[in-house]
């Protein structure tokens, strides 16, 4: 809000989000007699920017783009949402919704949407009594589960009021005004100096200030910083997608320096075992990195599915040391992981991208992966950055003063990757008629081999299922058709003949197989469809280049079959609910 107008301030930062996916937008706009202008879409942004073609001109309005949760994609459950004199968008979710409908009910309110978010509206005009500060410290006094909330009141023309609990929310004031977003992203065009409100905070803007209250209304201090990225960062700089994008920035990516220094030389004095929780991309980043931390920290590594991890008993024989990693920091199902192991009072090292994100503000110890932003549904660089941070990690962890390097640089070999595009493009174009296709490999290559299936699942909506190679003699081979492609991942010099072997089984069955060996592997010729040749490299090192090579087949496949690359039916960037 401020000096410059509202609504194509709040389109233009609902464009710039909507790579974290929706099914629905919306948007709000006060005028300066306190009339309140709502417009929503069950369609793109672009159809909310028609839409509101002929709202007033306004200085101040909230906007939202709703994955549903509560309540089917309808305009009736897409944000915003008003109650009496308070209209307001939300992210997370008001675990007692159900409680709180009922008390409201007894007040004569009636929802007129399925929406968890609504009662938040009519719990904060219940409580209103002119105060907006007192009304959302009071109703976040009432409301459970991680939610943040920005809100217009009707008799407040010239106000926005925003609160948050375990939900990012941050804040911005320049010449132009105030804004707040609750992500960096919608922010960096107008200035990279902003502040995330601590949970708890009520903040005030107006044109021309910020102020801020805790829980008690009294006045509290927002600290300000540099965000890191640019606006430029979050363009497409001439790529077709951010997904080619981010693939390409791999090389740059790894060759920045990541602080450990948060994560003291002897974290590991008191632990018995490390367990290594987190979701999708970055939970393969935690099973390609287990056996080597395993090896340098000599102590037995588990990876755990963050989703798996928030029901029933923590299992905590001894004291483990956890790694909670996360690109976003806003992932749910990891987030409440983490609450679990500090309700254990165990020690959390959190790996994170987003700098000040949920995750990274509730570790013990933080280390970013200094990735930048990542805009593409499919994880790709901040996979690779993941897959270094821990395994330096686990440098660090060894307290055995190591130097803080891979036997190989991680970005001369993303980069020798990148060599191989064409390569790739051409098995992909293959891979791309399959309806399912195996991905196989065995150790730090199985999960390698997973993190292939899953971005060609994500992507290209086709079939795809990892299995250990030598696993799949045991049963999964009664799947192999003629034609049926299997992509084989064999970095290690000790498994390749075993690998082989493996594919004569597929190939004697008539599937095909596409390899991806190391430059100096030596194959007989025959023995595959195709192969793709990373740069030599040997253990957790050979991870960068053969992840560059799988996202860029699923990449490709998707190009070829023409799929919305970017932003996947079905998924958001950052997944904030359970
Ligand atoms: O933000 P996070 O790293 O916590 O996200 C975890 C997963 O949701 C994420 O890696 C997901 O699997 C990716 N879309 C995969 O490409």
């Amino acid at each position: 809000m401020g000096r410059i107008p509202a609504r194509e301030n709040v389109l233009e930062s609902l464009r710039l989000l909507e790579y974290r996916g929706y099914d629905s937008a919306g948007i709000a706009l006060i005028d300066i007699h306190g009339k309140i202008h709502v417009e929503k879409t069950t369609e793109k942004v672009e159809s909310l920017c028609q839409k509101t073609g002929n709202m007033p001109g306004c200085m101040a309005g909230i906007g939202h783009t709703r994955w549903a949760t509560h309540g089917e994609v309808s305009l009736r459950n897409a944000h915003p949402h008003t109650a009496g004199s308070v209209t307001l968008v939300h992210n997370g979710i008001v675990e007692n919704y159900l409680a709180l409908m009922q008390e409201m009910a007894k007040t004569g309110r009636v929802p007129a949407s399925d929406t968890d978010t609504e009662v938040a509206a009519m719990l904060m005009d219940c409580l209103y009594d002119g105060d907006p500060v007192v009304a959302l410290t009071r109703a976040m006094g009432r409301i459970e589960g991680g939610n943040a909330f920005a809100v217009l009141f009707a008799d407040r023309p010239g106000e926005i009021y925003a609160v948050s609990r375990d939900a990012p929310l941050m804040v911005m004031h320049t010449q132009d005004g105030s804004f707040l977003a609750s992500d960096a992203v919608a922010l960096l065009r107008y200035g990279e100096t902003m502040a995330v409100v601590p949970d708890n905070t009520v903040v005030r803007c107006t044109a021309s200030e910020i102020r801020a209250y805790n829980l008690s209304g009294q006045p509290a201090q927002l600290r300000y910083g540099n965000a890191c990225w640019t606006a430029s960062d979050v363009e497409l700089a001439g790529y077709s997608h951010f997904m080619l994008k981010e693939i390409h920035e791999q090389p740059q990516v790894l060759s920045r320096k990541m602080d450990f220094s948060s994560v003291p030389e002897d974290v590991l004095r008191d632990a018995t075992d490390i367990r290594i929780v987190a979701c999708g991309s970055a939970m393969h980043a935690g099973l390609a990195v287990k056996d080597y931390m395993e090896e340098q920290t000599g102590l037995c590594v588990s990876v755990e599915i963050a989703s798996e991890y928030v029901s029933g008993a923590l299992r905590h024989v001894g004291k483990p040391l956890f790694v909670f990693v996360s690109q976003s920091g806003e992932t749910a199902d990891t987030l409440l992981a983490l609450k679990r192991a500090k309700s254990i009072g165990a020690k959390c090292i959190c790996v994170v991208n987003v700098r000040g994100s949920s995750i990274a503000r509730a570790g013990d110890y933080v280390v970013y992966t200094q990735a930048g932003p990542e805009i593409s549904v499919a994880s790709t660089k901040a996979f690779t950055a993941q897959v270094v941070a821990l395994a330096l990690l686990a440098r660090r962890m060894s307290g055995r003063g190591l130097s803080l390097e891979l036997e190989y640089d991680p970005a001369a070999l993303a980069e020798k990757a990148l060599k191989q595009e064409n390569a790739i493009r051409r098995i992909a174009e293959d891979l791309s008629c399959a309806e399912n296709i195996f991905y196989l490999g065995s150790g730090m290559d199985l999960a390698l081999a997973r993190e292939g299936a899953l971005k060609l699942k994500e992507i290209s909506y086709i079939h795809a299922e990892a299995c250990a190679t030598g696993e799949l003699k045991h049963g999964c081979l009664s799947l192999v058709e003629p034609a049926m492609p299997s992509v084989m991942i064999a970095t290690g010099r000790e498994g390749l003949g075993r690998s082989l072997t493996s594919a004569e089984e597929i190939r004697s069955r008539r599937g095909r197989v596409y390899l991806i060996v190391p430059e100096d592997a030596k194959i007989p010729d025959g023995c595959c469809d195709g192969v793709i040749r990373i740069p030599t490299a040997s253990g957790i090192s050979a991870a960068v280049p053969v992840a560059v090579c799988v996202q860029l087949l699923a990449y490709y496949c998707a190009l070829k079959l023409g799929k919305q690359i970017d932003q996947p039916r079905n998924l958001a960037k950052s997944v904030t609910v359970i």
